[in-house]
């Protein structure tokens, strides 16, 4: 047998390798536990403070079944697991921590492969750059999603119904008794959220990649499947480590081209953007936001599920989960893209990817939205771009010129919105400052800003936003995102005043402020930069090192990777 990395600590013959097994031993474990074999890292991002991913220890355990059973070593570790309904100010703040925490676990650890236990939004792109700058051997099991919602004989999505139900409390329709009835009924399983939110984006980009078992992406937490293939994932892993099947070798451009045009096929939240570019960041392949633009936004819409349609996740899976979207984008793809299974996506789907209902997975010459992907938009309201998911916005607003309504950050914004003497109307365009990264900081998904309590109440549900900020996968709206460079750092967005005319053009790609250069040149010799949130810890080294959304939201010195050499002994 090959010698893997992990002989570095259990085959030493010395001092070294007496602690290195000594200590684990403590655990129970027998002699031949340290003769050589495949060691995987079973990386956890259980908590209950991250209540999507409650039940990954459960899921570990089949992990742990699989790898016993194909002759590995599993260790399970925990690392920094990020909920995005708890943690403030926004779990996005603390993604590259706990990509930080992933690298550095794993490689200063006697692992030779690993399995990433993912669920919440960014629990999967967190582990997947932080594994990504080691490179090793690597396949992901995700958590899966919850059970459809059930309200009053309705079907209901996690998050996408929060904000109907929140703009319903806002005019009277909903009582608040009803309200935290429908909390219960929204969250009746373990797994994440079960729109096409982030988390269930971040499962099919994740399958699209190549990164899960074919058919993983779908399953709902709980169905028995879920640890099947969980299970088999452990057994592959171990596999994939004696095939030196390194994340690089599926990582290729190829791989984030067809995680592109996927993402668009199945109406992926936004923050797919931002994630796949940090990640591609960590592996070193090229990728731009423009990209984005070029690959996927030509692309249709096939899965009818929310917020752009309106299906649910365990839906997705009874009707063919991923494999029968690969399928059905067969021609748009590289189909012989590398995978976990060590076989391209057309061996894995072979005997699989049938269509079992044509209401949530559209035929490919039929599908829902003939041009549904992502759109990056230019201007000098963005000069390094800005993003908007035309799936999810109002086809009537795609063209717009409207006045602008600032709110000058988070606390402006509630503190003024439903004002009835606030001066605005629906044709307005919402401006939000200071929600970007280095400005919240975090980044939060606060894009998609409730409208005014005095326009919920004429029967307007959709207006233009725009701000630096992010919105939740789950949310919708016409919403013009991650606008680079952000206001706190004195991009454009800074110098927006009320009343300016703002013009949004969807189809040529535009965001323009109607302001010449030479006022903007004025108005920024008295611009003033925000104070910074914080001058210690990890808040500051974030505020310094973030890179701007268009570049992944990385930290600086964090993008590439330094590798799975062994460092040097700890004694
Ligand atoms: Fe965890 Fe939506 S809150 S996936
Ligand atoms: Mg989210």
């Amino acid at each position: 047998m090959s010698k893997f990395r992990s002989a570095d600590w259990f085959g030493k013959k010395d001092k070294m390798g007496f602690i290195y097994r000594s200590w684990m031993k403590n655990q129970g474990m027998p002699e031949d536990m340290f003769d050589g074999r495949p060691v995987i890292g079973i990386c956890n991002t259980w908590s209950e403070l991250t209540p999507c991913n409650a039940h990954l220890r459960d899921i570990a355990e089949s992990v742990r079944r699989g790898v016993l059973e194909a002759g590995g070593f599993p260790v399970e570790f925990p690392i920094m697991s990020l909920g995005e309904t708890l943690l403030k100010p926004t779990a996005m703040l603390f993604r590259n921590l706990a990509s930080m925490d992933t690298e550095e676990s794993i490689r200063g650890n006697p692992i030779d492969g690993v399995v990433l236990l993912t669920g919440c939004d960014k629990t999967t792109p967190s582990t997947l750059m932080g594994a990504a700058s080691v490179d090793l051997p690597t396949i992901v099991v995700q958590g899966g999603p919850m059970l459809n919602g059930k309200y009053k004989g309705h079907d209901i999505g996690s998050g996408t119904n929060v904000w109907t139900f929140t703009d319903d409390l806002k005019t009277g329709k909903m009582s608040y008794a009803e309200f935290t009835e429908a909390e219960s009924c929204m969250s009746r399983s373990p797994g994440h959220c079960m729109t096409m939110g982030t988390a269930s984006t971040m499962a099919c980009m994740v399958e699209s990649l190549g990164m899960s078992l074919s058919g993983s992406a779908a399953i709902p937490a709980v169905d028995s499947r879920r640890k099947r293939i969980a299970q088999l994932s452990g057994r592959r892993i171990v596999e994939m480590v004696k095939e030196d099947l390194k994340m690089s070798k599926i990582l290729t451009r190829a791989a984030f081209e067809n995680a592109i045009k996927v993402n668009a096929a199945v109406g992926g939240s936004s923050n797919f953007v931002i994630h796949l570019t940090a990640i591609a960041g960590r592996m070193g392949v090229p990728l731009d936001i423009e990209d984005f633009d070029k690959l996927g936004s030509k692309m249709p819409l096939l899965v009818n599920l929310m917020p752009s349609g309106k299906f649910l996740m365990e839906d997705f899976y009874y009707a063919g989960g991923l494999p029968a979207v690969l399928k059905q984008m067969s021609s748009e793809l590289d189909m012989d893209a590398l995978t976990v299974t060590g076989k391209s996506h057309k061996e894995n789907i072979a005997d699989t990817g049938t269509i079992y209902n044509e209401a949530v997975i559209y035929n490919y010459n039929q599908p829902i939205i003939e041009q549904a992907g992502i759109a990056v938009l230019k201007g000098n309201l963005a000069l390094n771009g800005a993003v908007i998911k035309p799936s999810a916005a109002t086809p009537g607003l795609m063209q717009h010129r409207g006045r602008a309504v600032v709110f000058e950050n988070i606390e402006d914004y509630h503190a003024r919105v439903d004002d009835p003497d606030l001066d605005i109307d629906e044709t307005c365009v919402m401006v939000l400052k200071c929600v970007g990264p280095v400005g919240y900081p975090g980044m939060p998904e606060v894009g998609n800003m409730t409208l005014p309590k005095k326009i919920l109440a004429k029967g307007v549900t959709d207006m233009v936003r725009i701000s630096d900020g992010r919105m939740s996968g789950t949310a919708f709206g016409t919403v013009i995102l991650h606008v680079s460079p952000e206001s706190a750092i004195g991009g454009n967005l800074g110098l927006v005043q009320n009343g300016d005319m703002i013009k949004l053009d969807v189809h040529n790609r535009l965001i323009e402020l109607e302001v010449s250069d030479q006022e903007l040149a004025e108005r920024r010799k008295n611009w003033v930069a925000p104070p910074q949130a914080s001058n210690r810890g990890y808040v500051n080294l974030y505020i310094n090192h973030v890179q701007q959304a268009d570049k992944g939201a990385d930290l600086d010195f964090l993008v590439g990777k330094s590798g799975s050499d062994v460092p040097r002994d700890s004694h």
